[in-house]
């Protein structure tokens, strides 16, 4: 049988190194890694020449909100329509999103709705992480069913009292449990609630000539309301014997005690998120600073430079966005008071470039290190490898090809998200998703989604 699709003449990398080879295609699969000859090249229905550029499985973002209510009618400016526009331009072709229960409904019924509202406008494929809001005994069965449903992950936030979503410790404890005997994973918000209250509330007694602005939230949250909340998280899935994931750390601290957990054989894992790789703290304190706002805040260099070792060396395992967008309007409702910035930042579709810049680009990150991070790294983590995060015969053909050559500086206007200002804006960034395949068919070209050629599907992942 004919092929579909043929990646001729690229370089193809995986985690396990990079060699010049074809890729060929059939039933949105990959079927031929290798030297695919002149006839088949004739037969098959398309040919993209990917002279110069890597070819490399679709990314995965393991961390994304879009279409998120977070109190006050503030719904993020990206829905699962426009998010995911973003998202395959950027070059992402899976990412997971998380459900959004009501207090006091079962996780069944969250995880249906957000099945409902995501199924008919996802351009990639794509799965559920479940958040826990509360917890009641009899709700152990729905984990169960979750598992069996494809969305073994569950999301515990150790802050956000002010919106309920608090899970306190002794809920981190019974939830812990419950998903080490089922096979869960607990992906933990890591950060001290009290504390946070504690140097909110000294801030906020500074006298009005000395209030800091949006800088406020990097000092209301110093880095030890981090680094408590992880070291307790792991304390607890120590105990428990949990899996547990750590998301969006900033601190080279928290990597540092999520390497030194996973050397004791704790099953513990980590993320970073591009924004504490590449923004400064400082700029918390310029014009327009609380559209920087985000949880935890953005840090030092030194913190910067040690979340990038362990992204080197290992003990972070994945590249999450976070991305949780909030329109230039909407982040300007703060009204001076740092406290009440929406937090969240766009970054589903720049990811990849900021990461290539810091990265490979400069020489900072081995390229089969930087493609690991944002695809087989996700993927293992989270029960989708090998059909997703792999370029090898018979996984998804969901590729991407990457033309490390292009330069070009940001501008939010030219970008596929809904999300009217960039936080790179302005920034020269390197490398460009120049053809980006979803099981076989081409979704997005040079930083531009196609008009809907294939929909998303929910993909099943495995406890
Ligand atoms: O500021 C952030 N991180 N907003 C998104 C929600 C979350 O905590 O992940
Ligand atoms: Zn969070
Ligand atoms: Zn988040």
């Amino acid at each position: 049988m004919e092929l579909s699709l043929v990646i001729a003449n690229g370089t193809i990398v995986t985690p396990n190194g990079t060699r010049s080879a074809d890729v060929g295609v059939r039933s949105g699969k990959i079927v031929k890694i290798g030297t695919i000859g002149r006839i088949a090249r004739r037969d098959a229905g398309e040919v993209v020449d990917a002279t110069g550029c890597l070819v490399m499985p679709g990314a995965i973002d393991p961390h994304v909100h879009f279409d998120l209510t977070i109190g006050k009618g503030m719904t993020t400016a990206d829905d699962f329509d426009t998010g995911t526009r973003a998202a395959v331009a950027g070059g992402v072709t899976t990412f997971i999103d998380y459900t959004t229960p009501e207090p006091g409904q079962r996780p069944m019924e969250a995880f249906r709705a957000r099945r409902a509202a995501a199924d008919p406008y996802v351009r990639c494929d794509y799965g559920l992480h479940n958040v826990l809001i509360d917890f009641k005994p009899e709700w152990r069965s729905d984990l169960a069913q979750l598992v069996r449903l494809g969305a073994p992950s569950i999301k515990l936030f150790m802050i956000y009292s002010d919106r309920g979503w608090q899970a306190d410790d002794g809920m981190l404890v019974e939830v812990m449990g419950h998903a080490r005997r089922l096979g869960l994973t607990v992906c933990v918000h890591a950060e001290n609630d009290s504390l946070i209250d504690h140097y909110t509330r000294r801030v906020l007694a500074l006298p009005k000539k000395k209030r800091p602005g949006a800088y406020g939230l990097a000092l209301s949250r110093p880095p030890l309301c981090e680094n408590e909340a992880v070291a307790r998280a792991i304390l607890l899935a120590g105990a428990t014997g949990a899996k547990l994931h750590l998301v969006h750390l900033s601190t080279a601290e928290a990597a540092r005690r999520v390497g030194e957990a996973r050397e004791a054989g704790l099953k513990v894992s980590g993320e970073t998120s591009p924004q504490y790789l590449a923004l400064q703290h400082k700029r918390l304190a310029l014009k327009n600073g609380h559209r920087l706002g985000c949880c935890p805040p953005l840090r030092t260099k030194v913190h910067r430079q040690g979340l990038f070792d362990a992204l080197r060396d290992g003990r972070l395992s994945a590249i999450g966005t976070d991305h949780c967008a909030f329109t230039a309007a909407q982040k300007d409702t703060w009204g001076g008071d740092f406290t009440r910035i929406p937090y969240g930042l766009p970054g589903v579709e720049t990811s990849l470039q900021v990461t290539w810049t810091l990265g490979p680009a400069r020489g900072n990150l081995p390229i089969e290190r930087w493609v690991s991070l944002h695809t087989d790294g996700p993927a293992r983590l989270f029960g989708l490898y090998p059909r997703k995060g792999s370029l090898q015969i018979g996984t998804d053909a969901d590729l991407l090809v990457w033309d490390p050559k292009v330069a070009r500086r940001i501008k939010a206007a030219d970008l596929q998200t809904n999300c009217d200002w960039s936080p790179y804006e302005g920034r020269a960034l390197k490398g460009q998703a120049r053809h980006v395949f979803l099981r076989g068919i081409e979704v997005a070209r040079a930083g531009r989604c196609l008009r809907r050629p294939v929909r998303g599907k929910f993909v099943l992942r495995r406890a």
